[in-house]
This record gives C-alpha cells, sequence and structure tokens, in this order.
C-alpha cells in the first residue's frame, strides 16, 4: 500500500511502481540518508518539535537499520520506492510511532538533494585521493627518465627533443588541475538543502545552521526553490570528471601507440595487458583502450544531465531522479579508469634506447641548428631557410645533420664551425632548454618538485 494511499481511490499498477522506482541505483545512499535522518531528528528534538525521548528513539532505531544494512541482516525492499521510503518504512516498522515523526518538516525533495550532495562531496574526494596517487605514480616514472631523450611530436610528426620525463609530466599537470576542478565543485555542493522542504521552506522553527554544522556542511542554501531543484553540483562534477577521461584518454591513446611495433617506446608488464584468442604472438594493451572507450561514456553522462535539466520548470520534477545513474555511472567509471591505470603505469616499462632511435632519425634537431647560426648573428628567418636547405640535401643523400660533414655544412653557410657538431647533438639540445617548463632536466625535476609539493597539500 502506497504511502499516500489516503489521497487515492485504487492501488498503483505494479508497472507504475517498477517505472517510478529508484531504489536500485539511490540505495547506495543508504548511510548518507541515515546520517542526515539522524541531524534531522536531533535538531527537530532540539528545537522542541519532536521529544527527546522519540529523537533517542528514531536514532537507535537508524543506527540499528545503519548496522543491519552493512552486516547484510537487511536487504533492500525492491517494491519501497526509494531508500528513503525504505528506510523510514523500516524505522517505523522497528520503533512504531516515533518513526513516523521523523518525516516532520521535510520533504523527499530536500531530503534526496542532502543525500546526493553527502554523497557526492565524499565521491570528490575519492576521486581526488585516486588522482593524486596517479599524479605520483607519474612523478615516480618521470623521475627515473629525466634524461631519457625522446622525440617530441606536433601533428604526430617528429618535431623537437624531449625527455620522457618531461613528456609524462605533462600529464601531471593535467591531473593537478583536474584535483582543482574537482574541489571547486565539492566547495560549490557543500551547501545544505534540508529546510527547503518540498519548495517553498516550512513554518516549523528549524535550526538549519544547526543541521549544516552536524553534517559538515559549509553553509545553508538561500533559497528554497534553489535548494531542491539544481542539480548543477551534478553537472560540475561530471564535467570535472569528463576532463578527467579527456585527459586519461589521450593518455591512453599515446600508450596504445608506444606499445605498437612502430614505436616499442614502453611495454605493458604481463599482468596488465590481454592475448589474442587466435594470434599467439599478440600482447594488446586493452586497458588503455578501455580506458578510451570509456570516456564517450562519462561525456554521455554529463550531456544526460544537462538534458535532463534544461527544460525543467521550477521547483522539483520526477525528471530529476534521473541524476542519479549518470553521475554514479560518471563517478564509478573514472574511479575505476584511474585505479586500473595507477598500477599500469607503475609497472611498465619503459625503452630508452627506442626513444633515443626515434628522436635520431626526423631531424629534431634542426630548429637547434638553424637556433646555431642565429647565435652566430644571422637573422632566425635566413637561419631557418639555410636549415631547410640542409634537411632536403640530408633526405636526397640518405644523411641526417649529426653525418654531414663540415664541408657540406660550409657549402651552405660560410658561417658553420665544427662546434655545430655539439649545437645539434640531441642530449645537448635538450640539456639547453632549461627554460621554466622546459624539458631540460633540472626544469623538469623543478616540476617534479613543484607537482609532489602540491599533491602533498591537496
Ligand atoms: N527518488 C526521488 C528522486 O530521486 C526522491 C524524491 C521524490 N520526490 C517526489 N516528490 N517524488 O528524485
Amino acid at each position: 500500500m502506497a504511502l499516500w494511499a489516503g489521497r487515492f481511490k485504487k492501488a498503483e499498477d505494479e508497472r507504475v511502481n517498477d517505472f517510478n522506482s529508484s531504489i536500485r541505483f539511490d540505495f547506495r545512499m543508504y548511510r548518507y540518508d541515515i546520517q542526515g535522518s539522524i541531524a534531522h531528528a536531533t535538531m527537530l528534538a532540539r528545537q522542541g518539535i519532536i521529544e527527546q525521548g522519540e529523537c533517542d528513539r528514531i536514532i537507535e532505531g537508524l543506527n540499528g537499520i545503519l548496522h543491519d544494512i552493512e552486516s547484510g541482516a537487511l536487504e533492500l525492499d525492491p517494491a519501497a520506492e526509494d531508500v528513503h521510503m525504505f528506510v523510514e518504512a523500516e524505522l517505523t516498522r522497528r520503533i512504531g510511532d516515533a518513526g513516523k515523526r521523523l518525516h516532520t518538516a521535510r520533504s523527499r525533495n530536500d531530503q534526496v538533494a542532502l543525500d546526493i550532495r553527502m554523497y557526492l562531496r565524499d565521491e570528490c574526494d575519492a576521486v581526488i585521493g585516486l588522482l593524486r596517487q596517479l599524479a605520483g605514480v607519474l612523478c615516480d616514472q618521470a623521475e627515473g627518465h629525466l634524461e631519457t631523450v625522446m622525440p617530441g611530436y606536433t601533428h604526430l610528426q617528429r618535431a623537437q627533443p624531449i625527455t620522457f620525463a618531461h613528456h609524462l609530466m605533462a600529464y601531471g599537470q593535467m591531473l593537478l588541475r583536474d584535483t582543482g576542478r574537482i574541489r571547486d565543485a565539492k566547495a560549490r555542493m557543500n551547501v545544505l538543502p534540508l529546510g527547503s522542504g518540498a519548495l517553498a521552506g516550512t513554518t516549523y522553527p528549524l535550526d538549519r545552521p544547526l543541521v549544516a554544522g552536524l553534517l559538515g556542511f559549509d553553509g545553508i542554501s538561500a533559497n528554497s526553490l534553489d535548494g531542491v531543484s539544481d542539480r548543477d553540483f551534478c553537472v560540475e562534477f561530471a564535467s570535472a570528471l569528463s576532463l578527467v577521461m579527456v585527459h586519461l584518454s589521450r593518455f591512453s591513446e599515446e600508450i596504445v601507440m608506444w606499445c605498437s611495433w612502430e614505436f616499442k617506446f614502453i611495454e605493458l608488464d604481463d599482468a596488465f595487458a590481454t592475448g589474442s584468442s587466435i594470434m599467439p604472438q599478440k600482447k594488446n594493451p586493452d586497458i588503455t583502450e578501455l580506458v578510451r572507450g570509456k570516456s564517450g561514456r562519462v561525456f554521455g553522462d554529463l550531456m544526460g544531465l544537462l538534458t535532463m535539466l534544461k527544460g525543467l520548470p521550477l521547483a522539483y520534477n520526477k525528471d530529476m531522479q534521473e541524476d542519479k545513474e549518470a553521475i554514479f555511472d560518471a563517478v564509478d567509471t573514472v574511479k575505476l579508469c584511474i585505479s586500473t591505470m595507477i598500477p599500469m603505469i607503475e609497472t611498465m616499462k619503459v625503452r630508452p634506447e627506442r626513444m633515443r632511435a626515434a628522436a635520431a632519425e626526423g631531424f629534431i634537431n634542426a630548429t637547434d641548428c638553424a637556433d646555431y647560426l642565429v647565435k652566430q648573428g644571422m637573422p632566425f628567418r635566413d637561419a631557418y631557410k639555410i636549415t631547410g636547405g640542409l634537411v632536403a640535401y640530408c633526405i636526397d643523400n640518405h644523411k641526417t645533420l649529426e653525418t654531414l660533414t663540415l664541408d657540406e655544412y660550409r657549402a651552405a653557410s660560410p658561417v658553420f664551425g665544427p662546434d655545430v657538431y655539439d649545437a645539434i647533438n640531441l642530449e645537448t639540445c635538450v640539456k639547453g632548454r632549461k627554460v621554466p617548463g622546459g624539458p631540460a632536466p633540472e626544469a623538469v625535476a623543478a616540476c617534479i618538485a613543484q607537482t609532489r609539493a602540491a599533491l602533498a597539500s591537496l
């Protein structure tokens, strides 16, 4: 029998109940629902809205429910419409009339807005914790490769020499910004909506700041319509999570490439790769492909949330129940991806000799050759043109800038001297780029130190 049977002449059709029900996916918020109810009851008693004895029975009953859910003694009832109804009905079943007083001055609309904020703010911390671990693993790997020269790319064409450490730490910076975005989203979601009632507040003399304090909120919502009807905090979190996935997906794409025979810059540990059911030689980077693929799910969750919200008149509408599967899926997916990537990055083997060999081909020191001429006083555009001519000459004659003779250099410009060979040496090229943020080992070491300090203060 539905809670609202008094108003209705017919029982709910079973199909409607199944359709309306959210307990399958909102049950995971039970702990927050119970914590919120305990704080609400505590405040109701302090304000003299319910009796202290009733409050005590409510709290004892709720703690018992929490205990029994966690021990497995109490299972969700699929017939209950949602986690809020389930907990309240179970409470009343256990403690009788006092249980019926819990919902005084509260609506499921402000209750669900509360639960989801409490659930998600913890998930914000969980994702930040995982990002912190992943960025830490990147720092560890980078520390071992400060001098590992590899080609840096633009347009996937070999462009200029960098180091593997420099490349990894680019992702370190992205992950740091990701943590900042999630922290910002958390700060805006950490406002207590309870007290908004169904939409128009309540006539009871509630002490909202007290409840906010009990539940660890930074403040209380300032408008009851807004308190129950926006889910912008879900959108913000999903958007920050989408950017996490963009970063993980780009990194994954690079790992897929680096594992190919064409690159062979790295090799994944056997425990983090998969074989083929037919091709005995295969070792596939499935994990990274799945991360790349799962990014689509998270973007889809974000789009789902935006679309669900955009046409809703104030205040609560049932459409908003759809927020949960989307944001839960986004959070679950991101946590799963990061958790799997952490040990994969930790255990991957780097092939410095393959990176160095790739760096030796493709004329990635051509800019440095032009810069050499500039340092002798030549205007950059002239130096650029002469070097371009030398590269074309090398291609025609199967040479590299390193194997050109001094005579060949001098034929292009008399400005060249024997010190050009040091100027175009790849190690020299990398070490010379010591501008802050550059790939020189000392600059990258500074970046790692800055990243580690930022991670420690998260
Ligand atoms: N299960 C609902 C949700 O997730 C709870 C709020 C229901 N409120 C209502 N008036 N139908 O949004």
